[in-house]
């Protein structure tokens, strides 16, 4: 297990998957502060119960961590994990700012297609403390055939980079950005960083929920990390989880 400006590091071949494994470890007492990382994942997970197709030559990473503090300053976190992997990739790979955006809340889109996701898990230790599990998926090397929404890697768009390379550089990135987070309290300046890199603000969007949609367009995200959105006969909608696609349709029907 390798050290990391005193967060631990432990990288496995092939597992599961990273959050499944982290969340294990934190059952099983793990005081927290563990980077997860694995070459390859045979059950690798994404939001809403999909799978996340996880071959060797992406990276594939979970962050352990306790005490991350108020349950509704959580839902902040999403957008600081993006902002955290925008700068990783964007100081180690020849990408430029205007190639790479952030769409609501964490997906990266690099040329407007989806290069990453992020999937955050929380589960409690034998003391009923808090465990929160940040797993990122980056496709370096490969991407799939995402019906959701269309998916690039690095590679695709011409930019080689090493899962491990891009780790070092996220998890410097993450420990910088998680100090200045303050579990919420300095969550306003996060969110100006992130309306900088974000896209779609000022254009058409829907919100999917699991049996609805909201068609509207996107006015702005607020001081509680939420997408907030105008409707057709101007009514707001502040929405804390929903698959967001731009345009007024999600391509999947009602
Ligand atoms: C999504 O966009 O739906 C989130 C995908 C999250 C994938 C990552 S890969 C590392 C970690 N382990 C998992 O099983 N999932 C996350």
């Amino acid at each position: 297990m390798a050290g990391l400006d005193g967060w631990r590091h432990l990288h496995l071949e092939s597992i599961d998957s990273t959050n499944t494994e982290a969340m294990r470890r934190a059952s099983d007492g793990d005081p927290g502060n563990l980077w997860i990382t694995a070459g390859e994942q045979t059950a690798g997970k994404a939001r809403r119960g999909r799978d996340w197709v996880s071959e060797q030559g992406n990276l594939y990473s979970s962050l352990l961590i306790f005490d991350v503090g108020e349950t509704a300053m959580l839902a902040t976190l999403p957008l600081v994990i993006a902002l955290a992997l925008h700068k990783a990739i964007i100081a180690c790979a020849p990408v430029r700012e205007d190639q790479l955006k952030i769409k609501w809340p964490n997906d990266l889109l690099l040329n407007g297609k989806k290069l990453s996701g992020i999937l955050l898990e929380t589960t409690a230790d034998k003391s009923g403390r808090q465990a929160v599990i940040i797993g990122c998926g980056v496709n370096c090397a490969h991407f799939p055939d995402n019906p959701l929404y269309p998916a690039t890697s690095l590679h695709a768009e011409g930019v080689i980079v090493q899962p491990d390379d891009l780790f070092q550089h996220y998890a410097k990135q993450m420990a910088e950005t998680l100090k200045s987070w303050n579990r919420g309290a300095g969550f306003a300046n996060i969110r100006r960083e992130w309306l900088a890199r974000a896209t779609g603000i000022g254009e058409a969007v829907t919100a999917r929920f699991d049996d609805a949609e909201i068609v509207g367009t996107f006015q702005d995200m607020d001081a509680e990390g939420r997408l907030v959105l105008t409707d057709a006969e101007g009514a707001e909608h502040r929405i804390s989880a929903a698959d967001i696609f731009f345009g007024t349709s999600s391509g999947l029907g009602a």
